[in-house]
């Protein structure tokens, strides 16, 4: 029996990258799997791709910083469905400024999109979950999130603040039977950071015990984990999947 089978999951930003290796290791382990992105085409070959494990699978197109693009996205998956027990918040951007020369709409738009989308999404699907009686959200925060970063404040303050909304909802509704976790992967080579110039990668890499960066494939199996029945103890945890980069 397939570990999660029978579980209708939705992953934002499973067109590419973590969300699309999470997505893949849902539905091998029997899950039906909506993938919910502004990347629609890619979105759509992911989606293609997942069918062939024998499972439902949906690509809808929303920006998740999006109040009314996330709920009318989270009613489309439901109504396919019949309902979310699995949520995955792990849409995601990334760009660099020093503080003093941030912006203020850059500031806002980091913050809409990785931290306001978890919300926006976790507050979408929870009412089903709590009147079923069981649900996992799964929060994609970061290593940098523990850590932070010289020019990406912004990004380690919404990463942050994540760990800190999972804490608080996980004992919000455990007792309603949906399970709060959040996963921090360290540096994974994926297309969100673009093309690293060499002196800072060396640099980067010399900072991780392991001696390398992750692969996206690396972070579903524990996900899978706190998905599935393997994660029912699992509450308010943070996942350090990050080579020995951040011991915590
Ligand atoms: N790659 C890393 O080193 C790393 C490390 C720690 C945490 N993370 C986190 O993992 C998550 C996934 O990162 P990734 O490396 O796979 O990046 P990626 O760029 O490969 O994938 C991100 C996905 O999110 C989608 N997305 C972006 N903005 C969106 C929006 N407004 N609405 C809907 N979808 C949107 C993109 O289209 C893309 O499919 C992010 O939250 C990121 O912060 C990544």
């Amino acid at each position: 029996m397939p570990e999660l089978a029978g579980l209708r999951c939705l992953v934002t930003g499973g067109a590419r990258g973590i969300g699309r290796e999470i997505a893949r290791a849902f539905a091998r382990e029997g899950a039906d799997v909506a993938i919910l992105d502004i990347r629609i085409e890619q979105a759509c070959e992911t989606a293609d791709e997942l069918e062939l494990f024998g499972y439902r699978a949906l690509a809808i197109a929303a920006d998740v910083s999006s109040e009314t693009e996330v709920r009318n996205a989270i009613e489309q998956a439901e109504r396919a469905f019949g309902g979310i027990d699995v949520l995955v918040n792990n849409a995601g951007i990334i760009d660099t400024a020093p503080v003093v020369e941030m912006s203020t709409e850059m500031w806002d738009r980091m913050i809409a999109v990785n931290l306001r989308s978890v919300f926006l999404c976790t507050r979408a699907v929870l009412p089903g979950m709590t009147a079923r009686g069981f649900g996992r959200i799964i929060n994609i925060s970061s290593q940098l999130g523990h850590k932070g970063a010289p020019n990406m404040a912004h990004y380690a303050s919404a990463k942050s603040a994540i760990i800190g909304f999972t804490r608080s909802l996980a004992r919000e509704v455990c007792e309603d039977g949906v399970l709060v976790n959040a996963i921090c992967p360290g540096a994974v080579s994926t297309d969100l950071g673009g093309d690293i110039p060499d002196d800072l990668r060396a640099r980067r890499l010399a900072e991780i015990p392991l001696g390398r960066f992750g692969h996206a494939a690396e972070i579903g199996p524990t996900a899978v984990l706190l998905a599935g029945p393997g994660g029912s103890f699992y509450v308010g945890a943070t996942m350090n999947l990050n080579g020995g980069d951040v011991m915590v």
